[in-house]
């Protein structure tokens, strides 16, 4: 990518709607230093050998290996220092919003307060308004491993402290294949009672009937969503009802969805008219940040300036914000984009 449309992009204040607050802050420095002050080993000692840590085959080797690292939170204080680091990395690519997911099930069953994570959150939110600059909100992910009685249990638990940790919607994560998420629709459904919004990771290993299947729960945007290309029919509704789907690409070749970023589908998906947005996943553990995905689209696909900004644009659009914070952010993004 030339240096000026570089330029050009990072300077846009940007919005960021897939990454993972536990995922997304699994830094060697930041990883260590949990496990450390929590008596807890890892499997790494620095970044090197993290980095051969952080090497996968599948997504449901990912989250054998996701759960290993996130064994290492525990307190709010961690909750705290890895959402705070989602707000450093965010600003220094001018991301001025995030939706974090987190996912309660990753840590309930070691028995992780969830009392501990809502203090941990509303920490979180205040240093990166405070200290970085960057709004943070949070969706409740649902491992779709659980018992639908444990899952409905975390919505409740969400709904209960929505106000004070910033959570704005529910979604549903982890392990797809062989984890339908009709099997936690009872949940989805109660959330959606009490003013939650939905979205669901589907059609990221689990094909286009995983998608159809997180469609039917009610969500209104699919994370990942990129083996819809698959199903013809559901190509055309996802057009149709413009139902947006948030792309990381760099996630996706390192769990092999993709053998390489030449074969991804998001040109179909662009074709097809599908909106998409660009997204860093868990960035440490893919080595990524939302920049990077911006730079390897642009190369491998040579779309230009006119669709990475439909891009950006389209997070900033169907984001979870209230009406009024959206027309103040796409406003300032116009303004940015006319000036340069
Ligand atoms: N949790 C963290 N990253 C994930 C991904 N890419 N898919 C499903 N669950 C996840
Ligand atoms: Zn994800």
């Amino acid at each position: 990518m030339n240096s000026s449309l570089y330029q050009k992009l990072l300077k846009l204040p940007k919005v960021e709607l897939h990454n993972h607050l536990e995922g997304g802050s699994m830094y060697p420095d930041l990883a260590l230093k949990f496990a450390k002050r929590n008596g807890i080993t890892l499997p790494f000692r620095d970044e090197t050998s993290a980095k051969d840590f952080y090497s996968f085959t599948s997504l449901d080797q990912f989250i054998d290996i996701l759960r290993t690292t996130v064994s290492t939170l525990n307190t709010a204080e961690d909750y705290a220092d890895a959402a705070e680091r989602q707000g450093v990395e965010a600003a220094k690519q001018n991301i001025l919003y995030h939706e974090l997911f987190v996912t309660y099930g990753l840590v309930s069953r070691r028995g992780v307060a969830w009392e501990a994570i809502v203090e941990g959150l509303e920490e979180g939110i205040k240093r990166n308004r405070e200290k970085h600059g960057v709004h943070t909100a949070f969706i409740c992910d649902l491992d779709r491993t659980l018992p639908e009685p444990t899952a409905l249990e975390h919505v409740k638990l969400a709904e209960r402290d929505r106000e004070k940790a910033g959570i704005i919607g529910i979604g549903l994560d982890c392990q797809e294949r062989g984890y339908p998420a009709i099997r936690l629709k009872s949940s989805f459904d109660y959330a959606k009672s009490t003013g939650f919004r939905l979205t669901a990771h589907a059609g990221e290993d689990g094909g286009p009937a995983s998608v159809w299947d997180a469609l039917r729960c009610g969500v209104e945007r699919i994370e990942h969503g990129v083996q819809s290309y698959e199903d013809p029919t559901l190509m055309k509704h996802l057009a149709e009802h413009q139902i947006l789907l948030t792309v990381c690409p760099i996630s996706n070749i390192q769990l092999k969805v993709f053998p390489n970023m030449q074969n991804h589908s998001i040109p179909k998906l662009v074709e097809a008219g599908i909106p998409i947005c660009v997204n860093s996943d868990d960035p440490p553990m893919f080595d990524c940040q939302l920049m990077d995905e911006i730079i390897a689209i642009e190369e491998t696909f040579g779309f230009g300036e006119d669709k990475l900004v439909d891009m950006l644009r389209n997070a900033i659009k169907f984001s979870f914000m209230d009406t009024q914070l959206k027309e103040t952010f796409l406003q300032n993004f116009e303004a940015t984009l006319s000036e340069n």
